[in-house]
């Protein structure tokens, strides 16, 4: 598949989607978000394709939603479009693990989408923020919920009323990317986690995605519950037997992905 603001690419078991308007720093059009969600459903229907990669340029991840294109929307065209829920869920929606590459800014709805992937490597020139305050507008691709759970009260306060961006250093520290990297190694990187990820089983791959993702959206008794009715069913799957019989013969398993 093409697109006009984004690259598809796919590499054996993963596809790599890289966003690509360099003159505006990657600013999230329209185009561009609708373009996020059809690659997003082109990786979810093909089935070699176990893990994702979701990426923007060495100065930009994306500087946020497009400010000219958004300038001179009236509330009433906000609500009947819904702005901005359709298409940017798509990323949150994705059943598949998503793994957010993150070189230089990362921020408003850039920082957003990235914080819906599955979990963000950082290169050590990446910038996290949630400008929009300077704006005159708030976050509104979910940046006050999931930056608040990812990194706690007090910092995302602070980041979401000042605007201030934070490095990679301090974002790591504060939880919000679970590692820093070289700036020119972020890449290679990435795709080797996305490889070692859609080796292993597809079913446990999505059910831990899924089982964790429920700890922000219910009980820690509801949670276990879930994590352990979900754990049950993987000894029905194929993978599970080759899994633990692999490891017995001491031998590499080889999963089918049933
Ligand atoms: C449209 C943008 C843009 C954006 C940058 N550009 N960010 N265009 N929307 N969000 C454009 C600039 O206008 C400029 O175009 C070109 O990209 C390069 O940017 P510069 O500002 O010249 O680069 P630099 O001096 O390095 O500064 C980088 C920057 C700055 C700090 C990232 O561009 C910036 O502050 N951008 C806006 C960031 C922001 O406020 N994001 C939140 C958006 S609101 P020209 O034509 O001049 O070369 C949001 C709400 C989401 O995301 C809520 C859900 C919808």
């Amino acid at each position: 598949m093409t697109f006009e603001t984004l690259i598809l690419e796919k590499k054996a078991t993963i596809a790599v989607i890289t966003l690509n308007r360099p003159a505006v720093l990657n600013a999230l059009s329209n185009t561009l978000t609708k373009e996020l969600g059809a690659a997003l459903q082109d990786c979810a229907h093909d089935e070699a394709i176990g893990a994702v990669v979701l990426t923007g340029s060495e100065k930009a991840f994306a500087a946020g939603a497009d400010i000219g294109e958004m300038k001179d929307k009236t509330y009433t065209e906000a609500y009947l479009e819904d702005f901005i829920t359709t298409s940017w869920e798509e990323i949150s929606k994705f059943r598949k693990p998503i793994i957010a590459a993150v070189s230089g800014f990362a921020l408003g709805g850039g920082n957003e989408i990235a914080m819906m992937c599955d979990f963000i490597l950082a290169s050590d020139t990446a910038k996290f923020g949630q400008p929009e305050i300077s704006l005159g507008i708030i976050p509104g691709a979910g940046g006050t919920q999931r930056l608040t759970h990812a990194i706690g009260k007090a910092k995302a306060m602070e980041m979401i009323l000042t605007g201030r961006m934070i490095s990679a250093e301090e974002a790591e520290k504060a939880g919000l990317v679970s590692r820093v990297i070289p700036a020119a190694e972020l890449q290679a990187e990435a795709e080797k986690v996305a490889t070692k990820i859609a080796g292993f089983s597809r079913p446990s791959v999505l059910m831990a995605k899924e089982a964790v993702n429920k700890a922000f959206e219910t009980t820690l008794a509801e949670g276990v519950k879930f994590e352990r009715r979900l754990f049950q069913s993987t000894f029905a799957t194929e993978d599970q037997k080759e899994g633990m019989a692999a490891f017995v013969e001491k031998r590499k398993p080889v999963f089918k992905h049933r």
